[in-house]
């Protein structure tokens, strides 16, 4: 039987295909391609925030390194969900529509994740929680979830010890001079990791301290310098000059408290001490010139890179073994204690002293 034309051609042509196949297939097992954008979502609980805006600052110029390192566009979208859980729902869907590789979130309500984390896993695209850290369960819904913050017990016992010290050290802390310090508490968010770990651990260093306490007050003021400043008016009021030290679970607050004694016209030598947590630019300031006795720092410089190594290794398909990431999914950054070089020099440097 002869072989016509056509029949000759389909082998031929089969065998050309299969090379084709072939070469490209192997081609693409030796060498992946290589992602030329990598696609950043961000969502904020709020951006108005003062340390979240700060840490947000670094994360940009994060970005920006980490471009020129790799080479690679880096694409960041930054949504802020104003203080609303639903908002922050639909950012997250939106940016999965929009192709992020990685989105990295600053819940709203912390209790709140598994929206978020449905969707997510639905469409596989990991996702970094940041700073408001979930329950340990609903991280561990899914391995490509993760956290990167800082471990809120270790501020609150540093800040405690740090105004134990200061109690005992600073000529005239206890003003009524009977041996007990009376203190007031500023606190965060009702329910945030950080408020409630920040309050109870720094009065239980203070105790660990050795030192007699007595609580006159706390005032819940939501991290925010203005409702610090207008609840701790009120504290004011009340308790006029026995307050000995304040609290405060974050700098803003401290600082809103500062404002009240300014002005109630109280004279600084009658301030009682005022410790904060952050160390934010503001916070720093008030170290400095010596309105603050001192702050816990929290490492948005730390967090920002842990973030974004996280963030590209993810985007990029890269190994995480070099991340220190904790039980698959936390990376937790240590705190500082700051405060002003020797009480009594005008150096205006800073000492970390742990
Ligand atoms: C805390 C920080 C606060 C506030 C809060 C927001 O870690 O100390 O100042 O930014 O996070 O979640």
């Amino acid at each position: 039987m002869s072989v016509g034309r056509s029949e000759r051609w389909i082998p031929a042509a089969a065998v050309l295909l299969l090379a084709i196949v072939l070469a490209t297939g192997c081609a693409a097992s030796v060498k992946k391609e290589k992602k030329e954008t990598v696609r950043i979502g961000v969502t904020l609980y709020d951006q108005y925030d003062t340390f979240i805006s700060e840490l947000m600052n670094c994360f940009s110029e994060q970005v920006q390194e980490k471009q020129n390192s790799l080479g690679v566009m880096i694409s960041l979208e930054v949504m802020d969900a104003a203080g609303s859980q639903s908002t922050q729902n639909d950012q997250v869907k939106t940016l999965i529509e929009k192709g992020c590789d990685v989105i990295c979130v600053n819940l709203v309500d912390r209790t709140e994740p598994t929206t978020i984390t449905d969707m997510a896993e639905k469409a596989g695209v990991p996702i970094i929680f940041f700073n408001r850290e979930l329950v340990a369960e609903d991280l561990e819904r899914w391995d490509r979830l993760y956290y990167v913050g800082a471990d809120a017990f270790q501020s609150g016992t540093m800040q405690g010890e740090l105004a134990a010290a200061a109690f005992q050290s600073l000529k005239g802390a206890d003003k009524n001079g009977d041996g007990i310090c009376q203190y007031v508490v500023l606190e965060g968010e009702p329910g945030h990791q950080d408020a409630t770990v920040r309050t109870e651990l720094s009065t239980q260093a203070l105790i660990d301290q050795g030192l007699e306490l007595e609580k006159l007050g706390y005032a819940i003021a939501n991290w925010n310098r203005a409702q610090a400043q207008t609840k701790f008016a009120q504290t004011l009021t009340q308790y006029k000059d026995r307050i000995e030290l304040v609290l405060a679970n974050n700098d803003d607050m401290a600082l809103g408290a500062i404002d009240a004694l300014k002005a109630a016209g109280i004279s600084r030598e009658d301030w009682p001490i005022i410790v904060g947590i952050d160390g934010t630019a503001v916070g720093l300031a008030a170290v400095e010139n010596k309105e603050m006795y001192g702050t816990i720092y929290n490492d948005k410089e730390g967090q920002a890179e842990a973030m974004m190594n996280l963030a590209s290794a993810l985007a990029l398909g890269e190994s995480l073994d070099d991340l220190k990431i904790k039980d698959g999914h936390y990376i937790r950054l240590d705190y500082k204690t700051i405060t002003a070089v020797g009480e009594a020099s005008d150096s205006g440097d800073f000492l970390v002293t742990r």
